[in-house]
């Protein structure tokens, strides 16, 4: 009997406990969904898929080419018939996005005329890429 009652107190007492000090239960679980959200929506850790048949890319068919996809943050360039190099348009300095020129193989950001290679090597942060039928995928 004594056991018993023990046991009873051992399963009773944590809940008892959580609502006597208002832990919100309820509204922590709800956290963890908001971001799952926020993380779908910035495409952090997701793949894009860019048509390069439309319009918008035909900056990227030639060789050279290159553009600043501001609708999921790339700098897009085209390094030979079958590669494009992705980075992401955010400055390694400040974090300053969309104020790119390129010249002589070097992206320059006009906040603080910073510049940084066109390689994967350097500062900015760049993405795996792949072409097949017409299709470029970055993965981020
Ligand atoms: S934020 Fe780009 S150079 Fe400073």
């Amino acid at each position: 009997m004594k056991n018993k009652r023990r046991d009873f107190l051992k399963q009773a007492c944590a809940p008892v406990l959580m609502v006597a000090f208002g832990i919100p239960v309820m509204q922590a679980c709800g956290k963890q969904d908001d971001n799952e959200e926020t993380n779908a929506t910035n495409n952090i850790g997701g793949t894009v898929s860019i048509n390069l048949s439309e319009s918008q890319f035909s900056s990227l068919s030639a060789v050279g080419g290159w553009m600043n996809y501001t609708a999921e943050n790339l700098l897009l360039i085209r390094i030979s018939n079958t590669q494009i190099r992705a980075f992401d348009n955010a400055c390694p300095h400040e974090g300053n996005r969309d104020k790119w020129s390129f010249a002589n193989n070097t992206f320059t950001c006009s906040y603080h005329n910073n510049s940084f290679e066109n390689n994967c090597n350097g500062s900015l942060r760049c993405y795996q890429t792949s072409i097949a039928d017409g299709i470029l995928t970055v993965k981020r």
